[in-house]
């Protein structure tokens, strides 16, 4: 698989894959007006920060592949308890992710730098967004922060009901 960052697979109970999609990985120096300038590396690092926090383990992945992205998901579907998904071009096009997402049993967060509700028509569409838990769209790197929040807070919540 190509791009794969850094796996922060730790030692606590619950495990959250986050899956970020094409030319994620050129953030900081792409559109920087539209995506900001932290890196993708930046943006993994807040998220591990948190992850440790809130005592969940944090598996990162970036792909430009739209096969490796389902793979991906296929693999941690029954070795994680949430996803977060960036999905970015491939959110308004690949009907095999959505359909990937379908057989993930776990909740899933759809997350998106940009407000993708006030930029080009074509963006307003997500094949994504009917198959996934919730979207958080326009936070820039804050998006995956919220995603990762309400995560770990609703599996601690699950741990408590048992
Ligand atoms: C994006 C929005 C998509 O429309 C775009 O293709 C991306 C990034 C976002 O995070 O704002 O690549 O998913």
């Amino acid at each position: 698989m190509s791009n794969t960052t850094t796996a922060h697979v730790g030692k606590h109970d619950h495990t959250i894959l986050v899956v970020h999609g094409p030319n994620l990985n050129m953030l900081g120096t792409r559109e920087p007006d539209v995506y900001g300038t932290q890196t993708l590396d930046d943006i993994n690092r807040m998220l591990a920060k948190v992850a440790e926090r809130r005592e969940v383990n944090l598996v990162t992945y970036q792909s430009n592949i739209e096969g490796d992205i389902i793979t991906v998901i296929q693999q941690y579907a029954s070795k994680s308890d949430g996803l977060i998904i960036n999905p970015a071009g491939y959110t308004h096009t690949s009907v095999a992710i959505r359909d990937a997402l379908v057989l993930y049993p776990e909740p899933i967060v759809e997350v998106h730098l940009s407000n993708i509700y006030n930029r080009e028509d074509f963006r307003k569409d997500s094949l994504m967004s009917p198959v996934t838990t919730g979207t958080i769209s326009g936070f820039g790197a804050d998006s995956y922060r919220l995603a990762l929040m309400w995560l770990a807070h609703i599996l601690e919540h699950d741990d408590q009901g048992h």
